[in-house]
């Protein structure tokens, strides 16, 4: 049986979401909420490009996911004025499809290649020199008789997005003029998200409810948008001409997401630390098992909010739940035992770590 889709999910869900998506999306960098040094640069690249009339410098954009890489990139590409091809690393699977993609590009254009730090390594090798002094060799028939032809192209801008900087080799990431990390919103720009995407939507929201989808979603504009649709759903259902904090807060409930945004999910994966390797530290692969998943998606989908929100450290031994995240448990009616850290520490085992059970944040 597929599992439900996960509504604090940050990956896109199915069709009917994207095309939501795309009429939520930002189509120029001043409605692009947030990220204001990211935008600030980006800016200057791409009016930097624009006055000289030359392609604008291949962009690396590096984030969790749904944080608006994909708007970005599209937004790179009005900006200049000039048409986006999309693809992705794994959609690319001989180094003759990304030739054919390349010859095909007009003058100044943006290829945006999502998920680029799953390139397989012949494509990479194309996409070099591709990069660099846009050219590409190809090879021309087989055995003795093959030899290789260079082609010029069309100067054109890369604009790379992925969840994992670190997955990018050196080479490729030395081609690109320009790295930006996106980082998890606040409050405060989720909230204007909330409000610019209900007015889009034709829905009334009051303030007080925009704060309760903001506080819950996970500073994630993908995933605030999509508690916004199921909320209205809610009020919709109801009769509801409005939501309300009350109505908001209903609806969270009905999905069992809690005050942090976590579901029932993260509570599960917390409360495994917590309850059955004693808060830790437990190795990603123990974690995935319990919670009947793949270690890549514990550490790129259930991890990197946690640990923005202090609930989750990562050690050299591994994951470790800190004090707020026991408090949060706790706080909705969990047992929580004793960490075993602090138990050990006193036992002189952890030579370096903090004795202290009520520690908060920081490494090791
Ligand atoms: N800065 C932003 N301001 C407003 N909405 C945003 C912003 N960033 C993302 N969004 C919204 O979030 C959704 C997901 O963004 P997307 O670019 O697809 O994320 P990513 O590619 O990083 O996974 C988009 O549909 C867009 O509506
Ligand atoms: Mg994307």
């Amino acid at each position: 049986m597929e599992p439900a889709p996960r509504v604090v999910g940050p990956a896109a869900l199915a069709v009917e979401e994207a095309v939501v998506e795309t009429s939520l999306r930002p189509r120029h960098l001043d409605e692009y909420v947030g990220q204001e040094q990211v935008k600030r640069n980006l800016g200057t690249l791409l009016e930097a490009a624009r006055r000289r009339g030359e392609a604008a410098d291949h962009v690396l954009l590096y984030g969790p996911p749904g944080l608006g890489k994909t708007t970005l990139a599209n937004i790179v590409a009005r900006e200049l004025g000039v048409n986006i091809h999309t693809t992705s690393g794994p959609a690319i699977e001989r180094a003759g499809d990304l030739a054919a993609i390349l010859t095909n590009l007009e003058e100044r254009d943006v290829l945006f290649i999502d998920e680029i730090h799953r390139l397989n390594r012949a494509v990479e090798e194309i996409l070099y020199p591709a990069m660099e002094d846009f050219v590409i060799d190809v090879m021309i028939g087989r055995g003795p008789s093959a030899r290789s032809l260079r082609l010029s192209l069309k100067p054109f801008t890369v604009v790379g997005a992925t969840t994992r900087a670190g997955r990018v080799g050196g080479p490729l990431r030395d081609r690109f003029g320009a790295i930006y990390r996106l980082e998890y919103y606040d409050a405060a720009d989720l909230a204007a998200i909330v409000r610019r995407s209900a007015a889009i939507l034709g829905v009334q929201i009051e303030d007080d409810a925009v704060e309760v989808l903001a506080r819950r979603g996970r500073g994630t504009p993908r995933i605030v948008n999509r508690l916004l649709r199921r909320v209205r759903d809610h009020v919709e259902v109801r009769g509801e001409d409005r939501i309300s904090a009350r109505s908001a807060e209903a609806a969270m409930r009905e999905m069992e997401i809690d005050e942090e945004g976590l579901d029932s999910t993260d509570r599960r994966l917390l409360l495994a630390i917590v309850q059955k390797f004693a808060s830790g530290p437990v190795g990603g692969a123990a974690l995935a098992a319990v919670i009947g998943e793949e270690v890549e998606t514990v550490e790129d989908v259930y991890e990197p909010y946690l640990l923005q929100l202090g609930f989750l450290d990562r050690t050299p031994q591994g994951r470790v739940a800190t004090e707020r995240a026991r408090e949060h448990l706790r706080g909705l009616g969990f047992e929580v035992p004793q960490p075993r850290r602090s138990d050990r520490a006193d036992m002189g085992l952890w030579d370096g770590l903090t004795s202290e059970g009520g520690r908060q944040d920081g490494e090791p």
